[in-house]
């Protein structure tokens, strides 16, 4: 077989910074490299979607249109391409069909060329809208095949076999797709597997294949190659500064491995290097944004128990506000039998702050005792489709009080959603009518609002929001990163109005992982927020008594969220009776006893500690 060769698409302007950068990087300095980067010969360049439209509106005050139609206008020899997805698009939940359709209509019209779709559980049921929406513009549709693992941390075994991706694969290109995208977003493929991964799908498969792949394990590089060996046709770089890490492979050692050999992208290793001096030159403001100052530039625990780095963090944080550091080896064993009760979803966002909540919950409250109302809506099938078979002990347990009923449904999620463009039309009528201002809109009602405020001259642009705030003096030196500070101290808090309340918002980069979707239902679009006004409590130790069975007390940190029953009604055990948001995700509390609510002890929205009486029965 001759081989043809390799062609590679760039990431930098959208995964390389969403990567590095927490998404950062402001459209003025991507403009003064765009017309170079076209002269590269890209296959195409990533350079829309993820997390950069969020990111645009919510901390920038940047138009992502306008972002786009630049990127056009400055490189119009190499294709562009966006990630999208599936149903929730280019954010944090299902969005009904109508929004679906618009949205990819006017990126197509805006400059996409290749619209790279995937959805975190694999379910055609998520991308068939989306699919058939580009489709319809005549641009090129790329479905994606997320790649998870099993338990062992290879491909293999009950779920993530081989055969797995081939059927997804051919059921894709079934739907239309002209490429399928192997997308490894936790650096989990082996080179190897990579290997075998890329045989079988060329043996099934007729239209190009591509790899999007993570360094965060330090295996992508070695598994890039051993995927061109096989056969790809495509595969992610970025430029060396914002490469690797939790990036992709940088594009420099690929030019130079594969140079004369039947493989070479004929890519010019000087522009690319000068390329890379420029990017640099900017980099230094943006620094602060880099992950914690650890010496390791990769995750090498990953590639033993399969958690990811920002899930392990996350899980430390959340037991040690629980006050409860000591169980962390039984929360990191109880993670994967979990995600086998729960059909083995893969652990990535949002599934991996579902499936790591549930097991901190289970461990310190009994399984499945205590359920967030995200896991209830993944059982009850508003994510899609789990991989695997969900326990039906477990899924009867998990939809018991479940408002929906207790089936576990098997329709498409975005079926039983309403159109929803036209309400967005109506109640943005008095800002504007611009159709993709509307849809800036329909996807965040709240983030969206204010910033069209800003776009349109009705509010001032908040200072954080200006360029040069969020920055750091350029440094001529680098420092040698453990002079950063921990990013704990890196946190940015803001003060944000929605719907007539103050909110102290505070914005981590962690909480947009690379490349993920973060449809957190009732999540507020993916940041943490504690309210703070005008019903902040103080942890107040009077209130802190152990739960004598006649009142209901906080059994963590978190925020009183509401409460389900008022003073004077009649409960009985078990029955749920508060929602508390812990750990990012809204759990139900149940009453301790039966008996009369005599007392709701704290203001709804209030901030309470392990211990606070929440309710006090008769
Ligand atoms: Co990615």
């Amino acid at each position: 077989m001759t081989q043809s060769p390799i062609k590679i698409t760039d990431t930098t302007f959208r995964d390389g910074h969403q990567s590095l950068l927490a998404t950062r990087l402001r459209m003025e300095d991507m403009e003064p490299m765009a017309a170079a980067m076209d002269q590269i010969g890209f296959h195409s360049m990533e350079v829309w979607g993820g997390a950069t439209f969020d990111t645009a509106t919510r901390f920038l005050g940047e138009d992502p249109w306008d972002r786009l139609r630049k990127f056009k206008e400055l490189m119009p020899n190499t294709p562009l391409s966006m990630l999208l997805r599936g149903q929730s698009l280019v954010g944090y939940r299902t969005y009904a069909d109508d929004v679906v359709q618009e949205f990819v209509e006017r990126s197509s019209e805006n400059g996409i060329d290749v619209f790279r779709v995937f959805d975190a559980l694999n379910d055609e049921w998520n991308l068939s809208k989306a699919a058939e929406s580009v489709k319809k513009t005549g641009k090129h549709l790329q479905m994606t095949l997320c790649y998870s693992v099993t338990e062992s941390g290879k491909m293999g075994g009950p779920i993530y076999s081989l055969d797995y991706y081939l059927s997804k694969a051919e059921l894709f290109e079934s739907m239309g797709a002209d490429s399928i995208c192997i997308k490894d977003m936790a650096g989990l493929l082996a080179p190897y597997d990579a290997y075998n991964l890329v045989k079988g799908l060329k043996s099934k498969i007729s239209v190009p294949l591509q790899l999007h792949s993570h360094y965060t394990s330090g295996m992508a590089s070695m598994s890039v190659l051993k995927a061109i060996e096989a056969g790809i046709d495509v595969v992610d770089t970025s430029l060396a500064p914002l490469a690797l890490r939790t990036s992709q492979p940088a594009v420099e050692p690929l030019v130079v491995t594969l140079s004369g050999t039947p493989y070479d992208p004929k890519l010019d290793l000087e522009q690319l290097l000068q390329l890379g001096d420029q990017l640099e030159s900017i980099l230094p403001k943006y620094r602060h944004h880099l992950e914690s100052p650890k010496a390791a530039v990769i995750d090498a625990k990953v590639l033993s128990h399969q958690i990811p780095g920002g899930m392990a963090s996350n899980l430390l944080s959340q037991l040690r506000e629980a006050d409860a550091i000591d169980k962390l080896d039984e929360v990191l064993e109880e993670i994967p039998r979990t995600r086998k009760d729960l059909g083995y979803p893969p652990l990535v966002t949002p599934m991996s702050q579902m499936i790591g909540s549930q097991s901190v919950s289970n461990v310190l409250f009994g399984k499945y005792e205590m359920i967030s109302g995200q896991v209830k809506e993944y059982v009850y099938g508003m994510y899609g489709r789990p991989p695997s078979v969900i326990d039906p002990e477990i899924a009867k347990t998990v939809l018991k009080d479940y408002k929906k009923g207790s089936p576990v449904i098997h329709e498409r999620p975005a079926n039983l959603l309403d159109p929803e463009m036209e309400k967005a039309k109506s109640e943005i009528a008095d800002i504007t009518d611009n159709i993709d201002d509307v849809l800036i809109y329909a996807l965040y009602p709240t983030t969206g609002l204010k910033f069209l405020r800003i776009k349109h001259g009705l509010d001032q642009m908040p200072e954080e929001m200006k360029p040069g705030f969020d920055s750091e003096p350029v440094a001529i030196i680098p420092q040698p990163r453990d002079q950063y500070p921990p990013k704990s101290q890196l946190t940015k808090t803001f003060n944000v109005f929605v719907e007539n309340e103050y909110f102290k918002v505070e914005v981590d980069p962690a909480d947009v992982p690379p490349g993920q979707i973060v449809p957190m239902v009732n999540q507020s679009e993916g940041i943490n927020q504690e309210k703070i006004a005008p019903d902040f409590k103080e942890p107040s130790s009077k209130d802190s008594v152990t739960n004598n069975g006649e009142s209901l007390v906080s059994p963590m940190p978190g925020i009183l969220l509401r409460y389900l029953v008022e003073e004077g009604d009649e409960v009985k055990v078990g029955e749920p009776v508060a929602i508390l948001e812990a750990m990012k995700m809204e759990n139900t509390l149940p009453s301790p006893a039966t008996g009369t609510v005599q007392k709701l002890q704290v203001t709804e929205g209030a901030t309470v500690v392990k211990g606070d009486v929440l309710i006090v029965l008769s």
